[in-house]
């Protein structure tokens, strides 16, 4: 019996959960549908397509603006979607959550409007070599409009970050840190927690981009103390162009607000603008409300299916996975972490990963090929692209077993 074969069952009822994506019950050229690309996007479940259909059914009308009936209902949703994510979050207060099109606009929103009134030429901003490309961008270009240098955490061989090269960035220079809290290309979860200590014994602010943690933890700024925590909703169960910016409130109230318009104001005069208290100030312009409700209720479908209960059963599916492909001649996995977290990134000696993911979609089985919005990640490794399959919480060791059979094929194909 192979180790994999001894790993424990876990306490999701995965065929309950399962029931609730009607997606799942698809298929894809004939065969039933692996969904392994989740750290791309997950699926909904019906919950979530009920609670956005009921918006616009029942009560969809604009928010903050009307006294009629169905504007004070949609507010009241809105509004009760910021307190879900609040709970989701541990928030002190709705005043620090911030309602964005995902965590790229999180990202930029904190960049134009927290770095870059306070950065000076020479000013550094530490990143690490394991960011998505939404956690480098904005850095970049905010250096490029201050004369602010970015400088960037090493990762060492096997995924883990170079904590080392790390506490000696940091100097009186430093801004910020903006840190991925799972590497969406490897999986590996960083220590952000003694990090951002490290950081803070400095008084250095720390954003923390969460889109791919926020999917498999129970998270808890407070205990964290970042500073900033973004997410978005397509990978959290959630509708897509719906994210979160998490701010402390004593710098969201400093920042100005990044862009101007309608329901950020509190007075408006050719001569003078008065800006709307938090959160609003940073939420200009009609908002995608059915698409908050609908994270809300996401963010309720994690928490009553179980966040504890959807983490030990991704993590199972990761090991089984990860335990098998260690026993397949001429497969590689990048990223080796020792804390890992729902993505199993690979290679096949000499295919290349658009084709393992094409012939693999031949089989109803989906993962992503490419650089995964990682590039620099894909050059530290010295590869253009890895294939990479990622879990939640309806997937099964049936769906794993398909995926290593679809390895099989692509090497017999390939030979
Ligand atoms: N950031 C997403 C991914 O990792 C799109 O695939």
């Amino acid at each position: 019996m192979s180790a994999a074969m001894t790993l424990p069952p876990t306490a999701l009822d995965v065929t309950a959960v399962r029931a609730q994506f009607p997606i799942l019950q698809r298929t894809i050229h004939g065969k039933p549908l692996v969904y392994l690309d989740n750290a791309a996007s997950v699926q909904k479940p019906q919950a979530v397509i009920d609670a956005i259909s009921g918006c616009y059914q029942q009560y969809y009308a604009n928010v903050h603006r009307g006294v009629h009936a169905l504007s004070e209902q949609s507010t009241a949703a809105y509004e009760g979607a910021r307190e879900t994510v609040r709970q989701f979050l541990n928030a002190a207060s709705t005043q620090e959550i911030i309602f964005t099109r995902g965590t790229t606009e999180a990202i930029n929103l904190v960049a134009a409007s927290f770095a870059r009134p306070r950065l000076q030429p020479d000013d550094e901003i530490v990143i690490s070599a394991i960011e998505h490309h939404s956690n480098i961008v904005p850095w970049q270009m905010v250096c490029q409009q201050t004369g602010a240098k970015l400088r960037v955490i090493p990762v060492l061989d096997n995924g883990e970050l170079d904590q080392q090269a790390f506490v000696e960035l940091l100097n009186e220079r430093t801004r910020l840190l903006g840190l991925i809290h799972v590497s969406n290309a490897l999986g590996t979860v960083n220590p952000v927690q003694p990090m951002i200590a490290q950081a803070h014994a400095r008084g250095i602010p720390v954003l923390l981009d969460g889109a791919q943690a926020a999917p498999h933890f129970s998270l808890d700024v407070q205990a964290l103390d970042c500073d900033f925590y973004a997410f978005s909703g397509h990978k959290t169960y959630g509708p897509s162009g719906i994210g979160v910016l998490y701010g402390k409130a004593e710098w969201l109230n400093a920042m100005p607000p990044w862009q101007g318009g309608g329901d950020m104001i509190r007075s408006v005069t050719f001569e003078h603008t008065e800006y709307a208290p938090l959160p609003y100030k940073f939420e200009a312009g009609t908002p995608h409300i059915a698409g908050a409700i609908g994270l809300a209720a996401a963010l309720d479908w994690m928490c009553s299916t179980g966040i504890q209960a959807i983490a030990d059963h991704e993590q199972d599916l990761l090991e089984y996975a990860t335990a098998q492909f260690r026993q397949i001649p001429g497969v590689r996995i990048i990223g080796q972490a020792a804390e890992k977290s729902g993505v199993l990134s690979f290679l096949i000696d000499g295919v290349h990963p658009h084709d393992i993911a094409t012939v693999f979609d031949q089989s109803g089985v989906a993962i992503r090929a490419g650089h995964h919005c990682a590039q620099p990640v894909m050059e530290r490794f010295g590869v253009p692209a890895t294939a990479r399959a990622s879990v939640a919480a309806y997937n099964t060791r049936e769906d794993i077993d398909t995926l290593v059979s679809a390895v099989y094929h692509v090497k017999e194909l390939f030979g």
